[in-house]
């Protein structure tokens, strides 16, 4: 049986949570609980996709927009299952289904020495921004709620 791609739903989460807890290059936030995910799925419908071997994901994408950009996040492929072309097709979903609904620029996130995600993103098209920094703040995490 060949790979499905198909739409995420927050039935894949403890799966797909596993997927990104086993992935090398994936850091998992408060904001990957259930109830994040559950929020971010209804915010952004049809955009998330998994992966599947039969019963077993073995990939993953989560894709969002503002209305403006398009935002991919937390791509992972379990490791055995790679350079068979499965990010590339779970990326082509999101960049297709972004286009149709008129979001034609993306921005993503990679860590700095994630060298083997860099070469990805750069096969497939992707620039690096070396003019940006990425400023953050996290309320949560320093006591003010
Ligand atoms: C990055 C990742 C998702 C790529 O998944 P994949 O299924 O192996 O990628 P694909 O097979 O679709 O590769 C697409 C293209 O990128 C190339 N590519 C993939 N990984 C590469 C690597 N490490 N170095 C060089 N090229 C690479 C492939 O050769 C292919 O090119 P081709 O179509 O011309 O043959 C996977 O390696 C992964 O899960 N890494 C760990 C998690 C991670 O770092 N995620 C990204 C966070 S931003």
């Amino acid at each position: 049986m060949g790979i499905l791609i198909q739409e995420m739903t927050i039935e894949d989460y403890q799966d797909v949570r596993n997927l990104w807890e086993q992935t090398e290059g994936i850091e998992t936030a408060d904001t990957d609980s259930r109830e994040g995910l559950s929020r971010f799925l209804e915010r952004n419908p049809g955009l998330s996709f998994v992966a599947r071997d039969g019963e077993n994901i073995v990939g993953v994408v989560l894709c969002g927009h503002d209305g403006r950009r398009g935002y991919i996040d937390q791509l992972a492929v379990r490791k055995s299952y790679r350079r068979q072309g499965i990010g590339r097709s779970l990326v082509s979903r999101c960049v297709y289904n972004l286009m149709r609904i008129g979001i034609r620029k993306w921005h993503l996130f990679v860590f700095e020495d994630n060298e083997e995600a860099i070469k990805f993103w750069n096969k497939l098209g992707w620039a690096k921004r070396v003019e940006l920094v990425t400023m953050s703040r996290d309320y949560a995490n320093e006591g003010n709620i």
